[in-house]
């Protein structure tokens, strides 16, 4: 068809033969609106260039009149093409502007029109983006090689063939609430209804949500110092003031602070980075406080599910009777990172504005992946998983913690986590780990520095590593190519 086109072009050529199917099996019609439109685009068909009639047009392509004159029309219609009664169609004479075709020259001048929260999305300093596939020891991940697939993907097609059985509207599955509740109640101690569970895509955007329903521009957010990055972006990018309060033995510290911040994020199972676990008399010091300022807490128990050392210490939201802790989590972790589901227990209040705020802002997880997620956690496949994988993320956190002593035990400072998928390793102070870690990346291996973690005064330098995604050769391995960046890098 391209060469009857150029033909037509340049008035000289006459068909070859019928073409018999377009290319990546487009239709005929298909074909001949592309090639008319990429001619008059690049302007091989100038304005004001009159097309042969559509009959002519037809007979010359070997296609039927109705292909031709459905083109021509759709052309007309887009403003490619002017056409009236008994005449030949003819080339636009401005082509539509929208459809101008090339993509704006490289290196354009104007900058693109954002809003104050893309601005200061763009100033925050998360997410890391580590290039490329993952690599020894970055943190965060699970070992997805491990998940149980196939029975997951018989769970996925068993939902996806009740959906249209399905009926509801409902936002969150009701099978998945219920079970989750049953999940957190057994494991974790939450308290709630099954309508308080609000399933997301992800913890991250469990905070996003809370952020947005919670906060107003200005308002202050208190962070844990050093804490977790990606709330601070969501926190920040709703416009709150954060402060990071720095943390003892026992997390974070109130003492007796006056401000009264509207929202107070914790970790207090396993405080992130460092592991540190929030005894029960600061619960209850951070409630009564939370209480008496009028704040909310954001419970963050993103990786309790992995605890190596008898059962975790219950939630926060259990102990809380003032109806101000939102406790999130998230699948991320505990299955594989790409199955993107999390949720939110929020208090009994929140839970309509909660819904309102997820069909609004469309923070809404798949129903059939929900439905799917269900029957994994009711037929006892969650539980199973989770039991393998604690023992599993338990010898390679001793193992990682091994070969670190023996590699580079002189300079760092180990402390194996009682849960979780990641360690910390304490440098000396007068090394700059953004510096240790940048070589280390260098290098061939991917660790974050706390450094990074802190917000306001950085308090200790050490290593944040992944040890839960590596099995036995990559541990040692990574740990070898360790010793030997650290070594050229304090020669
Ligand atoms: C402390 C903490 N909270 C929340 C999250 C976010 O989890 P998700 O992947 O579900 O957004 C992470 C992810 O690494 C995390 O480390």
């Amino acid at each position: 068809m391209r060469q009857v086109l150029s033909g037509l072009i340049d008035l000289a050529a006459r068909p070859q033969q019928r073409p018999q199917e377009g290319p990546q099996g487009q239709t005929l019609n298909r074909q001949l609106y592309n090639e008319l439109r990429g001619a008059i685009l690049n302007g091989a068909l100038a304005p004001g260039r009159r097309l042969p009639s559509s009959r002519e047009l037809a007979r010359q392509l070997e296609l039927s009149r109705n292909t031709v004159s459905g083109v021509i029309d759709q052309l007309a219609m887009e403003g490619y093409l002017q056409v009236a009664q008994g005449r030949r169609p003819v080339v636009a004479a401005a082509r539509p502007a929208l459809l101008r075709g090339k993509p704006a020259a490289s290196g354009a001048s104007r900058a693109p029109p954002l809003s104050h929260w893309a601005k200061r999305l763009q100033k925050a300093h998360w997410p890391a983006v580590d290039e490329g596939p993952p690599r020894p020891f970055q943190p965060g991940l699970g070992d997805a090689r491990e998940f149980p697939h196939e029975l997951w993907a018989r769970c996925l097609r068993r939902a996806a063939r009740m959906a249209p059985r399905r009926g509801t509207q409902a936002v969150n599955s009701p099978p998945l609430q219920a079970a989750l509740l049953k999940y957190l109640v057994e494991h974790r101690g939450v308290r709630a209804e099954a309508r308080q569970v609000i399933v997301v895509p992800s913890a991250q955007a469990a905070i996003e949500l809370i952020a947005r329903v919670v906060l107003n521009a200005n308002d202050l957010a208190w962070l844990e110092s050093p804490g977790y990055s990606g709330a601070a972006a969501a926190l920040e990018a709703a416009g709150a003031r954060i402060v990071g309060v720095p943390l003892d033995a026992s997390g974070i510290t109130i003492g007796d602070r006056s401000e009264r911040p509207r929202l107070i994020f914790v970790t207090p199972s396993h405080q992130y980075p460092t592991g540190r676990l929030m005894p029960v008399s600061r619960r209850h010091e951070l409630l009564a406080f939370a209480e008496r300022a009028g704040a909310i807490i954001v419970e963050d128990d993103y990786d309790s599910e992995f605890h190596y050392e008898g059962r975790p210490v219950a939630a926060l939201q259990g102990l809380d009777e003032s109806g101000g802790v939102f406790y999130v989590g998230t699948f991320s972790k505990s299955t594989f990172a790409d199955i993107r589901l999390g949720y939110v227990v929020v208090p009994e209040a929140y839970v309509e504005i909660f819904e309102r705020a997820q069909r609004h802002s469309g923070q809404l997880a798949a129903l059939p992946v929900q439905d799917a997620l269900a029957e994994f956690i009711d037929d006892g496949h969650f539980a199973a998983h989770i039991r393998k994988m604690t023992r599993l993320y338990g010898e390679r956190r001793d193992r990682l913690a091994h070969v670190l002593k023996a590699a580079a035990g002189d300079f760092l400072s180990v402390a194996p986590p009682s849960g979780g998928m990641q360690l910390l390793a304490y440098l000396p102070r007068h090394l700059d780990d953004r510096d240790v870690a940048c070589r280390l990346q260098h290098a061939g291996i991917t660790v974050r520095s706390l450094s990074h973690h802190f917000t306001g005064r950085i308090a200790d330098r050490g290593l944040f590593l992944g040890f839960a995604a590596w099995n036995d050769v990559e541990i040692d391995t990574g740990a070898d190519m360790m010793r030997e960046a650290l070594r050229r890098l304090l020669r």
